[in-house]
């Protein structure tokens, strides 16, 4: 019998070991991790992370994809790339796998978020969309193991926005009796958990903030041949454009009240076309790719201190924990804070979220709900995702 198959409470029983696939809007890789789950008393669960890395998307592959979003398409296109995913997953987690010596056999599951070719929160239920592709079962076949995926559809089905998933993770093992946490989450799009100190999980908030790095590596594809802004130096060296940073954040999304989530169809290369067709004649390259860094930052800052405790202990995750520029203005912007990368609290920064779609996936064969209703707008808790057996 295949694993998948237990109870969930012989799921819980024993310690389980799930690898977690995750990519974001920023197409750049594919994060995969291997974790071990146990759970300590009733609800209380730990975790150890056996391995974790990224891989690459190759170029042609992240071309198809942001052509699905961007163009007009077929629908076999993108049912070919709904397979060609699955095989480019697979040979993603067969590598951690093989590069860190683990034995296939002790892979209990995996979860996956699949790749997101749109996100369409909506006002109303019936607006309300979400797609991620990334065949499960065909991944299931191929690595010979239980596959939990499309994860957002069950919250969607209940009127919550599909996202953010993660602030389970979080507020399982981030939030602290004694300090208001922020998690936040520097990917394509940036997002926060906010976990005040000593809060049930009703009381906590997480939503979309604005762009993370979307639109600094747009700009940088275009200006610098570049597929981004390595350290946050090229942004470090320029100055603000008023006219630009005005226009920006006129954009009502920032200053929207919770729930709310966002995607490459408002912050994508039509709004960077746009702003390049304005502002790249007038200005230099530098001072666009600090004016956009600067306005991403701000988004961030804006959204704690609108909804959040600016004194809070900031826990940073993403590829944006790399941007020296970014953490730098959050600092100076929110100077009571303490902002640390997660790495400093055992959590690698670009594999956080790899980590987290392995733990949902542990929850939902342990028949646990995964979505926080007054994060999502969900109407109840539920267990998350479909389950694809070999
Ligand atoms: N060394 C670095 N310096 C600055 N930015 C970086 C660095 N490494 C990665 N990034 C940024 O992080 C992005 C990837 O972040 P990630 O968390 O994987 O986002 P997503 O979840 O959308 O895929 C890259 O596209 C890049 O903009
Ligand atoms: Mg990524």
């Amino acid at each position: 019998m295949s694993k998948g198959c237990l109870s969930a409470e012989e799921w819980l029983a024993e310690k389980r070991v799930l690898a977690g696939i995750m990519t974001g809007t920023s197409l750049d890789a594919i994060d995969v991790a291997v974790v071990e789950f146990f759970q300590e008393n009733e609800n209380q669960h730990r975790f150890k992370i056996i391995a974790s890395d990224s891989y690459p998307y190759e170029f042609s592959v992240k071309q198809d994809i942001l052509d699905l979003i961007h163009k007009e398409t077929t629908i076999r296109k993108v049912t070919q790339m709904h397979y060609k995913l699955a095989r480019v997953y697979a040979q993603s987690v067969k590598k951690l796998m093989q590069d860190n010596n683990i034995d296939f056999d002790s892979l209990d599951a995996i979860g996956i978020h699949g790749q997101t070719v749109w996100h369409e929160p909506g006002v109303e239920t019936d607006t309300r969309m979400t797609f991620q592709i990334g065949a499960i079962s065909s991944l299931a076949q191929l690595l010979n193991t239980t596959v939990v995926g499309n994860f957002r559809e069950a919250d969607t089905a209940l009127g919550g926005q599909g996202a953010p998933l993660i602030p389970i993770f979080d507020y399982e093992f981030l939030g602290t009796e004694t300090d208001d946490i922020i998690a936040l989450n520097i990917g394509g799009i940036s997002n926060i958990t906010l976990l005040p100190a000593g809060s049930s999980m009703d009381n906590i908030k997480a939503f979309d903030v604005g762009p993370g790095n979307v639109l600094i590596d747009a700009a940088m594809r275009v200006l610098y041949n570049k597929a981004f802004d390595d350290n946050g130096d090229v942004a470090a060296k320029g100055e603000i454009i008023p006219g630009l940073l005005e226009f920006l954040q006129q954009n009502e999304f920032i200053y929207a009240e919770p729930p709310k989530s966002t995607g490459r169809e408002m912050f994508g290369l039509p709004l960077i076309h746009k702003i390049l067709n304005d502002f790249a004649q007038q200005n230099l390259a530098r001072d666009i790719i600090h004016t956009l860094s600067y306005f991403t930052a701000w988004c961030i800052v804006h959204n704690i201190k609108l909804f959040g405790n600016p004194k809070s202990d900031i826990i940073v995750s993403g590829g944006g924990s790399h941007n020296k520029f970014i953490l730098s203005v959050i600092q100076n912007e929110l100077p009571d804070s303490r902002i640390r990368i997660s790495d400093e609290i055992g959590i690698p920064a670009d594999t956080k979220e790899a980590i987290s779609f392995a733990y949902l996936a542990y929850r939902t064969l342990g028949g646990l709900p995964g979505n926080i209703p007054s994060v999502t707008g969900a109407s109840h808790p539920t267990i998350l995702g479909l389950v694809a057996r070999i």
